[in-house]
């Protein structure tokens, strides 16, 4: 309002500085009245009432040192005040003056007194000398704490720079005019064009706010993707662009017949160990598994079957019935396998859920003239959570994700699985891939897959893969021509080397902080 008033009264401010604030005595010279002011004619502006253009100035403020002589006077006044007059009580030894004033005060105060000549020694104390003074500096303080500046002018002003009592700061003052919207009541605008305005004809003669398109959006506070999850996103869309069907895998528990017998993994092999696997204590054992699928692993297992010697080791079903913690998520792919096979056994099935009908996936097996056998090639995945006892360390856990791909066509080879690895690697940005021959108890051959890794500039081992075995396969009912290919990834060394992580800790756990999740960078393979 004092902006408008004045600029109907005067035309223009050709100076904010001259302003007299409401309830203020003096010119609104200070930063801080003119920051107030910068506050009004931005708003005025918005509305088009007026216009103004910034200037720039060097002003002064206060350091806390000078604050505290604008409030309680200067060193030497201070001294000055607690001194007695010469000749009138008792002089005021140093030792005492320290404990009156303070020490720092005492010192500075002391010397600055004498020589303006307030104060002299008189045995081995101190007395005053002058029953009144003019304590320059604290006028100086409150001059240059409400306009910014010294009338003294340039040299006075370096002077308590120097003493550290005043600092620079970079001040604005502004020039105004009237703009194209002047007028001397400031009417608030309408921001929402509402039925009453439209109804009674008021939204004519209304006037608008105008919108502000430099304005920052509110942030939002909503919840934010962990880097495993957006990893696990853009690796889960490879796979559905390939025509792969999700496995669910809800199941953290397992029986020991699912995560390995059903896989062909001898009962006395060490990774089923207790220092490997963490075992149930209660519950401790599993529902009974299908009895005739059950019988013919017992059998492949200790006697061989289906072409195979099979281990010749005892079985024992009270290990098979251990529930555990699934050290892999293959051995959910297990389920979903023996599902698959359903048909083959001669089971009535209406959906398996496996996505396996009207032509979802698309392999081999498909316009050759489907057998009679009940088979359905088949494209799974799954990405999700396994655990093992393992000590931890700057890269492990004892828990972290797999990522797992199988497929389950007629007459695949190890080339389909070489090949497809090249494909889907790929896609995930890793186009030099390297294989090596490794073990698997389920897989043979298996394979190790290395990646070159452009970043590290290194190879790097990335998964590990294989051909199902037929001891495997055929206890589920699958035709011996059916051949299923499978692969294991790990997400978190990926997310590690994605976002420049090397120590799993500042990923997963209790030291993870929320802000690095929130402000974790979006991925895109
Ligand atoms: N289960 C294997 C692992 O834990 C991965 C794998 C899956 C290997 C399927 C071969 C076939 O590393």
């Amino acid at each position: 309002q004092l902006v408008l008033d004045t600029l109907d009264k005067e035309g223009s401010i050709k100076d904010t500085r001259t302003l007299v604030l409401p309830g203020q005595t003096d010119a609104a010279a200070s930063h801080d009245s003119q920051i107030i002011i910068l506050g009004a004619l931005n708003s005025l502006s918005s509305r088009e009432m007026i216009s103004y253009t910034t200037q720039e100035t060097i002003s002064h403020v206060l350091t806390q040192e000078g604050a505290s002589i604008a409030l309680n006077g200067s060193h030497e006044a201070r001294v000055w005040a607690v001194l007695p007059a010469k000749g009138e009580g008792e002089p005021i030894p140093p030792k005492d003056l320290e404990k009156r004033v303070g020490a720092e005060t005492a010192k500075l105060g002391q010397a600055n007194a004498f020589k303006k000549k307030w104060i002299t020694k008189e045995g081995a104390g101190l007395v005053k000398i002058v029953s009144e003074i003019v304590d320059q500096t604290q006028l100086d303080m409150r001059e240059v704490d409400s306009t910014g500046t010294l009338k003294a002018g340039e040299k006075a002003l370096a002077e308590l720079r120097r003493r550290k009592l005043i600092a620079q700061r970079k001040g604005q003052w502004f020039t105004v005019s009237k703009g194209s919207n002047f007028s001397t009541s400031i009417e608030k605008p309408e921001t929402d064009l509402t039925v009453d305005m439209l109804t009674s004809g008021s939204w004519k003669t209304s006037t608008y706010k105008k919108y502000n398109f430099e304005a920052e959006g509110i942030p939002t506070n909503g919840g934010a993707l962990h880097p495993l999850m957006k990893v696990r996103e853009e690796i889960r869309n490879i796979f559905l662009e390939m025509g792969f069907a999700e496995m669910p895998t809800s199941s953290f528990v397992e029986s020991s017949f699912w995560c390995f017998d059903s896989m062909f993994v001898p009962q006395q092999h060490p990774a089923r160990e207790l220092q490997d696997t963490f075992y149930l204590s209660d519950p401790s054992t599993a529902l009974h598994p299908p009895e005739d699928y059950y019988k013919r692993v017992a059998k492949v297992h200790e006697h061989g079957d289906y072409g195979s010697k099979g281990y010749q080791a005892p079985w024992s079903d009270a290990e098979s019935h251990r529930l555990l913690l699934r050290t892999h998520t293959t051995a959910t792919s297990a389920h979903m396998l023996y599902k698959l096979a359903a048909k083959c056994r001669g089971e009535q099935v209406d959906d398996d859920g496996l996505g396996t009908h009207s032509g979802t996936t698309q392999t081999h097996a498909q316009g050759e003239g489907a057998k009679n056998d009940g088979f359905r090639p088949a494209k799974l995945f799954s990405i999700d959570r396994v655990f093992r006892n393992e000590s931890m360390d700057a890269t492990h856990l004892a828990e972290f994700h797999q990522v797992e791909g199988v497929v389950a066509d007629r007459g695949l080879t190890l080339a389909d699985l070489i090949g497809f690895m090249r494909v889907f690697f790929k896609k995930m940005g890793l186009e030099n891939i390297r294989f090596k021959p490794a073990y698997n108890p389920y897989t043979e051959p298996s394979l190790e897959i290395f990646a070159f890794h452009p970043l590290l500039k290194k190879w790097v081992e990335v998964g590990n893969s294989g051909m199902f075995r037929p001891e495997m396969l055929e206890p589920m009912g699958f035709p011996k021509d059916v051949h299923v290919h499978g692969w294991g990834i790990g997400l978190e060394r990926p997310t590690m080397i994605r976002y420049g992580i090397s120590n799993i800790r500042t990923l997963v756990g209790h030291k993870v902080s929320i802000e690095s999740v929130e402000k974790s960078a979006a991925v895109r393979f």
